[in-house]
């Protein structure tokens, strides 16, 4: 059996995990936990940089001798140790890059440096069922929307993304001028959930989200909402748009005093966002007709982006893999996740190893 530590301190989580690897080459979660900052963030209405450093800091320790202890495991039993370098926020990443290190160099054990959103690919390997390769990938989180055509282990190219703000993020500026607390995303997946099923009348919310656009709500011409999916051949997104005219539309609501239902809005909203990502999706199984779909990443735990690239891949006969809710927000489990291809294909690093908030 190989173990894992996997140390991720990207954003607002400070998170550590032990993985290990079965001799049938399976993965197990030995241990994953979690020290979220989500409540202190919450009174600034979004992340606070310096203060996500400090409370990093304050946890990480303790949370590692908590990880270890939880899987049975001393740091003897540790064969390698992967820690999130990028992309991120510099300060909040510096914190886990350099107590990895430390724990790697004074106990001597290989380090590897591991990409943020690989590790997000990576938390499909973690179920009882992972992929096998080639597949294609979709990454949608607070800073990213990606599409990747995933070849190897060695191998990720990417072939679309976001040219200016992430899907998570628009939910969350929206969430937020609705009156949703930071982070918003999963308080507007129930708030749509409502939004779709009221407006349809049908219980059943994929039902209610297949529906929606024969509704009367969707085609009044006052509520419009432009779609994220750009028009230009490409497999980029575009999500500042929707952001920027659901903002529009809100003050105008405001200005008019036009009836408004925040369920419907939010169904509206998540609609044009969940459809532009199946849109480019398609386009991308067209483009390579690689056999299975891997969808991660924090937004990944929204059900009807889930539900509805399910149905995708159910017309175009493609597996489908997505991590459960709890492993789709960042932990430390995917991080040592993604150690695993590092272990075997990538080479260890030194204490020359640095943090970058770049991708
Ligand atoms: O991957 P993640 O934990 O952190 C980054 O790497 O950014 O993603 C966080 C994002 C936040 O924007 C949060 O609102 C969103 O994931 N999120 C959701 C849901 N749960 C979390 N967005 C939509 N629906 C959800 N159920
Ligand atoms: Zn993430």
């Amino acid at each position: 059996m190989i173990r894992i530590l996997g140390f991720e301190s990207s954003c607002d989580e400070t998170a550590v995990s032990v993985v290990a690897q079965e001799e049938n080459g399976k993965l197990s979660v030995l241990s994953n936990v979690v020290a979220s900052q989500v409540e202190t963030h919450k009174l600034y209405g979004g992340v606070v940089p310096e203060i996500a450093s400090r409370a990093h800091t304050e946890a990480i320790s303790a949370l590692t001798y908590q990880a270890l202890e939880e899987a049975g495991a001393s740091p003897a039993d540790i064969d390698a140790v992967a820690v999130t370098t990028h992309p991120g926020l510099i300060g909040a990443l510096l914190v886990a890059v350099n107590f990895a290190k430390s724990f790697a160099l004074s106990y001597n054990i290989p380090l590897y440096s591991i990409d943020h959103m690989r590790a997000h690919i990576a938390s499909a390997f973690l179920l009882p069922e992972p992929p096998a390769f080639p597949f294609m990938a979709i990454t949608v989180s607070g800073g990213h929307t990606s599409l990747y055509a995933v070849s190897s282990p060695t191998d990720y190219k990417q072939i679309g993304a976001t040219r200016d703000d992430a899907v998570g993020e628009a939910f969350d500026k929206i969430g937020r001028l609705l009156g949703l607390f930071y982070p918003a995303g999963a308080a507007f997946d129930a708030l749509a959930k409502e939004g779709f099923c009221q407006a349809t009348g049908e219980a059943d919310p994929q039902k209610a989200f297949s529906l929606f656009p024969k509704t009367d709500f969707y085609k009044d011409p006052f509520f419009h909402l432009p779609s994220p999916a750009l028009q230009d051949g490409s497999l980029d997104f575009s999500f500042s748009g929707l952001k920027t005219a659901a903002v529009n539309l809100l003050h105008r609501i405001d200005q008019t005093g036009k009836v408004f239902d925040k369920a419907a809005f939010a169904a509206r909203y998540t609609y044009e966002a969940v459809s532009a990502i199946v849109k480019k999706t398609e386009a991308a199984f067209a483009a390579y007709d690689f056999p299975a779909l891997v969808l991660c990443g924090g937004v990944a735990a929204n059900s009807h982006l889930r539900g509805a690239l399910s149905l995708l891949c159910q017309k175009k006969k493609k597996q489908f893999f997505v991590p459960p809710p709890s492993l789709c927000g960042d932990n430390g489990a995917m991080v040592a996740a993604e150690g695993f291809f590092a272990y075997r294909y990538a080479a260890p690093v030194g204490s020359e190893l640095n943090a970058s908030a770049a991708d």
